[in-house]
């Protein structure tokens, strides 16, 4: 991990027992990757940590008293145009709770003795409350990012961003203090885009946001993404929609429901589980259980039963015991995935995953991966071959390498080659599938349509 040097300034007081010292020094290593180094004195700090005590009496009062002390010191700082964050941490927080924010509005924060592993994500939201973002503190990395903007160079098939922005704070990942919090477009915008699009030949539109299906579009009145989908299923030539990527979290009865039900709705869901242990579930801060996983993808295969299932897996996040693996096979297992993503777990700087003990050494990783990838790929070519002898509908979206032979996409995203002239681009067409391979599908033109 290389770590980035201190750029902005913390103190912590502590008070009380050696429970809070050692907290304390918690606090600043979880701080760390961040940019926060420790100074001793609380005027020039951007970040300031009371760490209370609860033990003796009138501990609350000369909290709040010494409060009153910082907030003077703080309005000092925004008089220079510098900002303080302040947090209370400890025992009186935990005794005071919001109680804390009424009494002495200069406080931005306050943590529980249990939670200061969360002290990242909680400033991050103290931040973007004021409007800045940490974005600055990161070596930009744009691999994760890239994932879901990238853009699928086609006239036939385009990219449409609905949603931007995450609020999940997985421990592992860096996107909510990058791009900060979730953010819908207004349906209006989208629709005129999706008809500009429809109007240049776009027969597919593939809605993309961080934490699509957390879409909120202000002016659907809470309709969510499956208002969007059937607000878009309704433009004349946009024959097919899809939407990536998605949180388990946010995969309401309503969208498994347009599965069901809207037609251009592609049968192919692209939803990450991470891991199938539950330990690493909650220390990845993921909300879901390996379990409401799996009935989830029941509920979602009852509405479409066809439909491809797609995942993110990370393996060697800090923790993973050989046992927790073999609980994320046995997930792959009982899910039986079309495609997914595999990737081994990397340290992020700011994360509170990255301070999190027990971290998985590389060779073990790799060998994971390497298991990982052999089942995932089994499923994929199993998933393919099951389409043989089908005729499915192609979107067909250009040449391919050989004289003569097309390429176009299944309803379930699978590639598929046909020797077929070139005006078919752009079209719809029916083809039988004669032959599957682990990444593609090979197949004929039905005869009427030649
Ligand atoms: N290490 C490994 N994989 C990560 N992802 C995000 N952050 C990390 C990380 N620190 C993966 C997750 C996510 C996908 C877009 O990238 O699986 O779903
Ligand atoms: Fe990152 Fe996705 Fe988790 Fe959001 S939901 S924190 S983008 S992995």
């Amino acid at each position: 991990m290389s770590e980035t040097a201190p750029v902005k300034r913390l103190y912590i007081k502590t008070y009380g027992c050696q429970m809070n010292v050692y907290d304390s020094e918690r606090m600043a290593d979880v701080l760390a990757p961040l940019g926060y180094g420790l100074t001793d004195s609380p005027e020039h700090a951007d970040l300031v940590v009371l760490n209370t005590c609860h033990i003796r009496e009138k501990a609350t009062e000369k909290v709040y008293s010494e409060l009153g002390q910082i907030k003077r010191m703080k309005q000092a700082r925004a008089a220079e145009g510098a900002a303080m964050t302040v947090a209370v941490a400890g025992c009186v927080a935990q005794a005071e709770g919001e109680e804390i924010l009424r009494r002495q509005p200069a406080v931005d924060l306050v943590v529980g003795p249990q939670a200061y592993h969360q002290l990242p994500e909680l400033i991050a939201r103290a931040h973007r409350a004021r409007g800045e973002r940490l974005a600055a503190d990161f070596a930009p990395e744009e691999k994760f990012d890239a994932l879901t903007t990238a853009r699928r160079p086609t006239g036939v098939s385009a990219f449409l961003t609905v949603q931007e922005g995450c609020d999940k704070f997985c421990t592992f990942c860096v996107v909510p203090y990058t791009r900060g919090g979730e953010w819908s477009r207004p349906a209006e915008a989208i629709e005129a885009e999706a008809r500009a699009l429809a109007e240049q030949g776009v027969r597919e539109v593939t809605l993309l946001g961080q934490n699509v299906n957390a879409y909120a579009g202000p002016d659907l009145a809470g309709g969510g993404l499956a208002a969007l989908v059937r607000r878009l299923a309704r433009i004349e030539g946009l024959d097919r929609i899809r939407y990536t990527t998605s949180h388990p979290r946010d995969m309401d009865d309503a969208l498994i429901a347009a599965h069901a039900e809207v037609e251009a709705l592609m049968p192919y869901l692209h939803l990450p589980v991470q891991s199938g242990s539950d330990k690493v579930l909650k220390a990845m801060n993921r909300a879901h259980t390996a379990e409401s996983y799996l009935r989830l993808i029941e509920k979602i295969r009852a509405s479409r039963p066809d439909i491809a299932i797609s995942g993110d897996f990370i393996v060697g996040f800090p923790g993973e015991r050989e046992a927790d693996f073999e609980a994320t096979l046995q997930l792959v297992r009982e899910v039986g995935y079309a495609s997914a993503f595999s990737f081994k777990y990397s340290r992020r700087p700011g994360t509170p995953a990255a301070a999190m003990p027990g971290q998985v050494a590389e060779e073990v990783k790799d060998e994971r991966l390497a298991r990982l990838l052999a089942l995932l790929l089994e499923q994929q070519a199993a998933f393919n071959a099951r389409q043989a002898g089908r005729v499915l509908p192609v979107l067909f979206e250009k040449p391919g390498r050989h004289e003569g032979q097309i390429i176009g996409r299944s309803p379930y995203l699978q590639s598929v080659y046909v020797s077929a002239p070139d005006r078919l681009i752009g079209r719809i067409v029916p083809v039988r599938i004669e032959s599957a391979g682990a990444n593609s599908l090979a197949g004929a033109l039905q005869l009427e349509t030649v």
